[in-house]
Protein backbone atom coordinates (compact mmCIF):
# COMPACT_ATOMS: atom_id res chain seq x y z
CA UNK A 1 0.00 0.00 0.00
CA UNK A 2 1.20 3.23 -0.47
CA UNK A 3 -0.32 7.01 0.49
CA UNK A 4 -0.12 8.42 -2.60
CA UNK A 5 -3.40 10.25 -3.68
CA UNK A 6 -4.97 7.65 -6.80
CA UNK A 7 -8.89 8.04 -8.62
CA UNK A 8 -9.54 4.24 -8.50
CA UNK A 9 -12.97 4.18 -8.13
CA UNK A 10 -16.00 7.01 -7.87
CA UNK A 11 -16.60 4.65 -4.28
CA UNK A 12 -12.96 6.51 -3.64
CA UNK A 13 -15.14 9.54 -3.29
CA UNK A 14 -17.39 11.69 -0.99
CA UNK A 15 -19.99 14.03 -2.19
CA UNK A 16 -17.64 16.92 -1.19
CA UNK A 17 -14.63 15.71 -3.35
CA UNK A 18 -16.90 15.20 -6.03
CA UNK A 19 -18.45 19.29 -5.47
CA UNK A 20 -14.89 20.19 -4.75
CA UNK A 21 -13.42 18.49 -8.53
CA UNK A 22 -16.58 20.04 -10.41
CA UNK A 23 -15.65 23.74 -8.24
CA UNK A 24 -11.58 23.21 -9.28
CA UNK A 25 -12.66 22.20 -13.00
CA UNK A 26 -14.46 25.68 -13.45
CA UNK A 27 -11.42 27.08 -12.70
CA UNK A 28 -9.67 25.46 -15.22
CA UNK A 29 -11.87 26.10 -18.01
CA UNK A 30 -11.84 30.07 -17.00
CA UNK A 31 -8.25 29.46 -17.28
CA UNK A 32 -8.58 28.56 -20.72
CA UNK A 33 -11.04 30.45 -21.42
CA UNK A 34 -8.73 33.68 -20.12
CA UNK A 35 -6.23 32.10 -21.98
CA UNK A 36 -4.46 32.56 -18.46
CA UNK A 37 -3.42 28.95 -17.49
CA UNK A 38 -1.14 28.15 -14.28
CA UNK A 39 1.48 25.71 -15.21
CA UNK A 40 1.07 24.05 -12.38
CA UNK A 41 2.94 20.69 -14.11
CA UNK A 42 6.36 22.02 -15.16
CA UNK A 43 9.13 19.77 -15.17
CA UNK A 44 6.36 16.76 -14.34
CA UNK A 45 5.79 13.54 -16.28
CA UNK A 46 2.48 11.45 -16.88
CA UNK A 47 2.72 8.19 -18.73
CA UNK A 48 -0.57 6.98 -20.70
CA UNK A 49 -0.84 3.32 -20.23
CA UNK A 50 -3.32 1.82 -22.25
CA UNK A 51 -3.95 -1.59 -22.68
CA UNK A 52 -7.26 -1.20 -24.47
CA UNK A 53 -8.30 1.24 -27.62
CA UNK A 54 -9.10 4.94 -26.06
CA UNK A 55 -9.62 8.39 -28.50
CA UNK A 56 -11.04 10.93 -25.66
CA UNK A 57 -9.57 9.65 -22.70
CA UNK A 58 -5.75 9.34 -23.92
CA UNK A 59 -6.06 12.49 -25.92
CA UNK A 60 -7.51 14.86 -23.47
CA UNK A 61 -5.19 13.09 -20.30
CA UNK A 62 -2.45 14.20 -23.03
CA UNK A 63 -3.40 17.95 -23.72
CA UNK A 64 -4.91 18.36 -20.34
CA UNK A 65 -1.21 17.39 -19.07
CA UNK A 66 0.38 19.60 -21.45
CA UNK A 67 -1.67 22.62 -21.13
CA UNK A 68 -0.79 22.38 -17.40
CA UNK A 69 3.52 22.77 -18.57
CA UNK A 70 4.07 19.28 -18.13
CA UNK A 71 5.11 16.41 -20.59
CA UNK A 72 3.71 13.04 -21.33
CA UNK A 73 5.39 9.68 -22.19
CA UNK A 74 3.04 6.30 -22.38
CA UNK A 75 1.82 3.70 -25.13
CA UNK A 76 -1.59 2.68 -26.48
CA UNK A 77 -0.88 -1.04 -27.60
CA UNK A 78 0.92 -3.80 -24.65
CA UNK A 79 2.41 -5.09 -28.45
CA UNK A 80 5.11 -2.25 -28.07
CA UNK A 81 5.70 -2.72 -24.43
CA UNK A 82 7.95 -5.66 -22.71
CA UNK A 83 4.91 -7.50 -22.19
CA UNK A 84 4.79 -9.24 -25.38
CA UNK A 85 8.22 -10.73 -24.23
CA UNK A 86 6.36 -11.98 -20.98
CA UNK A 87 7.22 -9.02 -18.54
CA UNK A 88 4.25 -9.04 -15.84
CA UNK A 89 1.69 -5.76 -15.60
CA UNK A 90 3.21 -5.15 -12.25
CA UNK A 91 6.43 -5.36 -13.03
CA UNK A 92 5.53 -2.77 -15.80
CA UNK A 93 3.97 -0.18 -13.49
CA UNK A 94 7.41 -0.46 -11.14
CA UNK A 95 9.22 1.01 -14.47
CA UNK A 96 6.90 3.32 -15.77
CA UNK A 97 6.45 4.33 -11.87
CA UNK A 98 10.40 5.43 -11.63
CA UNK A 99 9.91 7.28 -15.28
CA UNK A 100 7.01 9.57 -14.64
CA UNK A 101 5.18 11.36 -11.84
CA UNK A 102 1.43 9.94 -12.18
CA UNK A 103 0.14 6.77 -14.03
CA UNK A 104 -3.07 6.58 -15.97
CA UNK A 105 -4.37 3.15 -16.64
CA UNK A 106 -6.51 1.40 -18.72
CA UNK A 107 -6.84 -2.23 -18.90
CA UNK A 108 -9.09 -4.71 -19.14
CA UNK A 109 -9.21 -6.62 -16.49
CA UNK A 110 -11.27 -5.47 -14.06
CA UNK A 111 -9.78 -4.73 -10.29
CA UNK A 112 -6.22 -3.80 -12.57
CA UNK A 113 -6.30 -0.41 -11.50
CA UNK A 114 -6.48 -0.86 -8.00
CA UNK A 115 -3.66 -3.60 -8.48
CA UNK A 116 -1.46 -0.78 -10.16
CA UNK A 117 -2.20 1.48 -7.50
CA UNK A 118 -1.08 -0.81 -4.18
CA UNK A 119 2.25 -1.38 -5.86
CA UNK A 120 2.88 2.32 -6.95
CA UNK A 121 4.76 4.88 -5.43
CA UNK A 122 3.36 7.78 -7.47
CA UNK A 123 -0.30 8.24 -8.00
CA UNK A 124 -2.43 6.09 -10.40
CA UNK A 125 -5.67 7.30 -12.10
CA UNK A 126 -7.70 4.57 -13.17
CA UNK A 127 -9.08 5.23 -17.14
CA UNK A 128 -11.30 2.73 -17.02
CA UNK A 129 -11.11 -0.95 -16.09
CA UNK A 130 -12.59 -3.37 -17.38
CA UNK A 131 -16.40 -3.30 -17.16
CA UNK A 132 -15.57 -1.62 -13.94
CA UNK A 133 -14.85 1.52 -13.54
CA UNK A 134 -14.51 4.64 -15.53
CA UNK A 135 -13.86 7.40 -12.80
CA UNK A 136 -12.61 10.22 -14.99
CA UNK A 137 -15.73 9.93 -17.58
CA UNK A 138 -18.39 10.46 -14.64
CA UNK A 139 -16.80 13.88 -12.91
CA UNK A 140 -16.57 14.79 -16.51
CA UNK A 141 -19.98 14.07 -16.92
CA UNK A 142 -21.51 15.43 -13.73
CA UNK A 143 -19.27 18.92 -15.00
CA UNK A 144 -21.27 18.46 -18.14
CA UNK A 145 -24.53 18.50 -16.83
CA UNK A 146 -23.79 21.16 -13.95
CA UNK A 147 -22.80 23.46 -16.89
CA UNK A 148 -25.96 22.42 -18.99
CA UNK A 149 -28.44 22.38 -16.30
CA UNK A 150 -27.51 24.48 -13.47
CA UNK A 151 -27.92 21.90 -11.25
CA UNK A 152 -27.90 17.64 -10.49
CA UNK A 153 -29.89 17.31 -7.63
CA UNK A 154 -33.46 16.27 -8.60
CA UNK A 155 -33.09 16.14 -12.39
CA UNK A 156 -34.40 13.06 -14.45
CA UNK A 157 -31.78 11.49 -15.40
CA UNK A 158 -32.71 8.02 -18.25
CA UNK A 159 -29.16 6.04 -18.15
CA UNK A 160 -29.43 3.90 -21.67
CA UNK A 161 -27.78 1.19 -23.18
CA UNK A 162 -25.55 -2.06 -22.10
CA UNK A 163 -26.00 -1.48 -18.27
CA UNK A 164 -24.38 -4.58 -17.89
CA UNK A 165 -20.92 -4.36 -19.08
CA UNK A 166 -21.03 -0.40 -19.60
CA UNK A 167 -18.34 0.75 -16.92
CA UNK A 168 -19.09 4.88 -17.75
CA UNK A 169 -22.74 3.86 -16.78
CA UNK A 170 -21.49 1.99 -13.47
CA UNK A 171 -19.74 5.14 -12.35
CA UNK A 172 -22.25 7.44 -13.31
CA UNK A 173 -24.94 5.92 -11.44
CA UNK A 174 -23.18 5.92 -8.33
CA UNK A 175 -22.04 9.35 -8.42
CA UNK A 176 -25.80 10.03 -9.80
CA UNK A 177 -27.38 8.83 -6.37
CA UNK A 178 -24.58 10.16 -4.41
CA UNK A 179 -25.95 13.54 -5.78
CA UNK A 180 -29.61 13.05 -4.97
CA UNK A 181 -30.77 13.03 -8.91
CA UNK A 182 -33.99 10.87 -10.06
CA UNK A 183 -32.78 7.90 -12.12
CA UNK A 184 -34.19 5.31 -14.73
CA UNK A 185 -32.30 2.67 -16.13
CA UNK A 186 -32.82 1.51 -19.47
CA UNK A 187 -31.16 -1.62 -21.27
CA UNK A 188 -31.95 -4.70 -23.77
CA UNK A 189 -33.35 -7.59 -21.82
CA UNK A 190 -30.42 -9.39 -20.46
CA UNK A 191 -28.39 -5.69 -20.27
CA UNK A 192 -29.64 -4.94 -17.10
CA UNK A 193 -27.55 -3.12 -14.44
CA UNK A 194 -26.12 -6.11 -11.92
CA UNK A 195 -28.48 -6.43 -8.72
CA UNK A 196 -25.89 -6.39 -6.84
CA UNK A 197 -24.79 -2.84 -7.86
CA UNK A 198 -28.02 -1.56 -7.78
CA UNK A 199 -28.51 -2.76 -4.29
CA UNK A 200 -25.16 -0.90 -3.39
CA UNK A 201 -26.36 2.07 -5.00
CA UNK A 202 -29.61 1.82 -2.81
CA UNK A 203 -28.58 0.60 0.54
CA UNK A 204 -26.16 3.59 0.43
CA UNK A 205 -27.95 6.49 -0.49
CA UNK A 206 -31.52 5.46 -0.91
CA UNK A 207 -32.10 7.45 -4.14
CA UNK A 208 -35.06 7.16 -6.59
CA UNK A 209 -33.96 4.66 -8.99
CA UNK A 210 -36.44 3.03 -11.52
CA UNK A 211 -35.55 -0.33 -14.08
CA UNK A 212 -37.47 -0.54 -17.22
CA UNK A 213 -36.87 -2.15 -20.49
CA UNK A 214 -39.52 0.47 -21.97
CA UNK A 215 -37.17 2.89 -24.40
CA UNK A 216 -40.21 5.73 -24.33
CA UNK A 217 -41.30 5.78 -20.75
CA UNK A 218 -36.78 6.67 -20.44
CA UNK A 219 -37.10 9.23 -23.25
CA UNK A 220 -40.61 10.94 -22.15
CA UNK A 221 -39.23 11.53 -18.74
CA UNK A 222 -35.39 11.99 -19.30
CA UNK A 223 -34.15 16.05 -18.23
CA UNK A 224 -30.67 14.36 -19.80
CA UNK A 225 -31.13 10.96 -21.46
CA UNK A 226 -27.40 9.28 -21.11
CA UNK A 227 -27.10 6.91 -24.11
CA UNK A 228 -24.16 4.42 -24.43
CA UNK A 229 -23.22 1.82 -27.15
CA UNK A 230 -23.63 -2.03 -26.62
CA UNK A 231 -19.85 -2.99 -25.57
CA UNK A 232 -19.39 -5.56 -27.63
CA UNK A 233 -15.91 -6.51 -27.05
CA UNK A 234 -17.40 -7.68 -23.91
CA UNK A 235 -19.33 -10.45 -25.33
CA UNK A 236 -18.26 -13.78 -26.21
CA UNK A 237 -21.07 -13.80 -29.14
CA UNK A 238 -20.29 -10.62 -31.54
CA UNK A 239 -24.02 -11.22 -33.46
CA UNK A 240 -25.54 -11.11 -30.21
CA UNK A 241 -24.46 -7.76 -29.29
CA UNK A 242 -25.44 -6.63 -33.08
CA UNK A 243 -28.87 -7.43 -32.31
CA UNK A 244 -29.33 -5.60 -29.33
CA UNK A 245 -27.66 -2.68 -30.91
CA UNK A 246 -29.91 -2.47 -33.25
CA UNK A 247 -32.93 -3.07 -31.12
CA UNK A 248 -32.05 0.44 -29.15
CA UNK A 249 -31.31 3.30 -31.21
CA UNK A 250 -32.28 7.26 -30.79
CA UNK A 251 -33.99 8.55 -33.81
CA UNK A 252 -35.37 12.22 -34.65
CA UNK A 253 -38.74 10.39 -34.25
CA UNK A 254 -37.99 9.07 -30.97
CA UNK A 255 -37.36 12.44 -29.95
CA UNK A 256 -39.86 13.94 -30.65
CA UNK A 257 -41.80 12.01 -27.34
CA UNK A 258 -38.63 14.16 -25.10
CA UNK A 259 -39.50 16.74 -23.18
CA UNK A 260 -38.07 20.43 -24.89
CA UNK A 261 -35.11 21.03 -22.53
CA UNK A 262 -34.07 17.71 -22.78
CA UNK A 263 -30.29 16.90 -23.72
CA UNK A 264 -28.25 14.02 -24.70
CA UNK A 265 -25.41 13.09 -23.41
CA UNK A 266 -22.80 9.90 -24.91
CA UNK A 267 -19.09 8.96 -23.31
CA UNK A 268 -18.76 8.43 -26.94
CA UNK A 269 -17.15 6.58 -28.88
CA UNK A 270 -21.06 5.96 -30.96
CA UNK A 271 -22.16 3.43 -33.01
CA UNK A 272 -25.71 2.90 -34.32
CA UNK A 273 -27.41 3.42 -30.98
CA UNK A 274 -27.66 7.19 -32.35
CA UNK A 275 -29.32 8.04 -35.60
CA UNK A 276 -26.95 10.39 -37.29
CA UNK A 277 -29.26 13.10 -37.74
CA UNK A 278 -29.42 13.45 -34.00
CA UNK A 279 -25.95 15.06 -34.57
CA UNK A 280 -28.08 18.44 -35.55
CA UNK A 281 -30.10 18.57 -33.06
CA UNK A 282 -30.00 21.35 -30.50
CA UNK A 283 -30.56 18.67 -27.85
CA UNK A 284 -27.71 16.63 -28.84
CA UNK A 285 -24.76 18.08 -26.68
CA UNK A 286 -21.89 14.86 -26.75
CA UNK A 287 -19.77 16.72 -28.42
CA UNK A 288 -19.38 19.67 -25.93
CA UNK A 289 -19.56 17.22 -23.61
CA UNK A 290 -15.95 15.38 -25.32
CA UNK A 291 -14.60 18.99 -24.39
CA UNK A 292 -15.04 19.08 -21.00
CA UNK A 293 -12.84 16.16 -20.69
CA UNK A 294 -9.91 18.33 -20.65
CA UNK A 295 -10.69 21.07 -17.91
CA UNK A 296 -11.73 18.30 -15.73
CA UNK A 297 -8.89 16.14 -16.51
CA UNK A 298 -6.82 19.41 -15.49
CA UNK A 299 -8.59 19.77 -12.82
CA UNK A 300 -7.74 16.02 -11.60
CA UNK A 301 -4.45 15.98 -12.75
CA UNK A 302 -3.81 18.92 -10.25
CA UNK A 303 -5.80 16.92 -7.25
CA UNK A 304 -3.98 14.07 -7.07
CA UNK A 305 -0.84 16.26 -6.18
CA UNK A 306 -2.35 18.23 -3.56
C1 LIG B 1 -15.93 4.83 -22.90
C2 LIG B 1 -15.09 3.72 -22.34
O1 LIG B 1 -13.95 3.49 -22.76
O2 LIG B 1 -15.58 3.10 -21.40
N1 LIG B 1 -15.22 5.69 -23.73
C3 LIG B 1 -14.68 6.83 -23.19
O3 LIG B 1 -13.77 6.77 -22.42
N2 LIG B 1 -15.23 8.00 -23.53
C4 LIG B 1 -17.21 4.41 -23.49
C5 LIG B 1 -17.28 3.26 -24.42
O4 LIG B 1 -16.26 2.71 -24.87
O5 LIG B 1 -18.41 2.89 -24.76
Amino acid sequence: MNSTRDLISIRDLSKKDVESIIEKSEEMNKQIEAKKIKETMKGKILANMFFEPSTRTIMSFSAAMQKLGGSVIGFEEIEKTSMVKGESFIDTVKIMEKYADVLVIRHPKEGSARYAANASTKPVINAGDGANQHPTQTLLDLFTIKKLKGNIQDLNITLLGDLKYARTMHSLAYALAMMDANITLVSPFGLEMEKNFVNEIKEKFTPRIIQTNDIHAGVRKADILYVCRIQKERFLDAYEAEKLQKEFMISPELLEESKEDMIILHPLPKVSEIDPRVDDSEKAKYFMQAYYGIPVRMALINWVFE
